[in-house]
């Protein structure tokens, strides 16, 4: 039996199959479950002029929002060399700043090194004080 957390990372695993890392050859892998129980997926996409690429939690949370789903209540991350997940991968700075842009301080950030062995933290935790929407009320 697996959990619903469980579920998030293996999800996460199989987007690694579609990182295109030919620069750096780290691949990430996440996957993101919106308050009404879908999940989307996403991965790293590098670009040969290095700037544009993106992450893989920018990646999903982009895909889901262009869907219209703004609500979110977790995500899994995953990813190391050449897609061999040794250890977590935390989120860059930028893509903590896009999650505080839609999720609550209570967002659940699953870092993960494969579906049995992960911790759970909060995006309060990864990203205090941070500058968000309320800001600009
Ligand atoms: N990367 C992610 O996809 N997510 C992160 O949170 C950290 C970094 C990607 C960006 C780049 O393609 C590669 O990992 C190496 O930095």
């Amino acid at each position: 039996m697996s959990t619903e957390e469980e579920k998030l990372i293996e999800t996460a695993m199989n987007q690694l199959a579609f990182s295109y890392a030919p620069y750096s050859d780290f691949k990430v892998g996440a996957a993101i479950e919106t308050m009404d129980g879908e999940i989307y997926g996403g991965c790293n996409i590098e670009n040969a002029a290095f700037g544009p690429g993106n992450c893989a939690e920018r990646t999903a949370i982009f895909k889901a929002v262009s869907e219209g789903k703004r609500h979110f209540k977790r995500i899994a991350i995953v990813g190391g060399k050449a897609g061999c997940v040794r250890d977590y991968c935390p989120p860059c700075g930028v893509c903590r700043q896009v999650m505080r842009e839609f999720c609550s301080p209570n967002f659940q950030i699953i870092l993960a090194k494969n579906s049995k062995d992960y911790k759970v933290m909060t995006l309060n935790e990864l990203f205090p004080e941070s500058f968000g929407p309320d800001q600009l009320a």
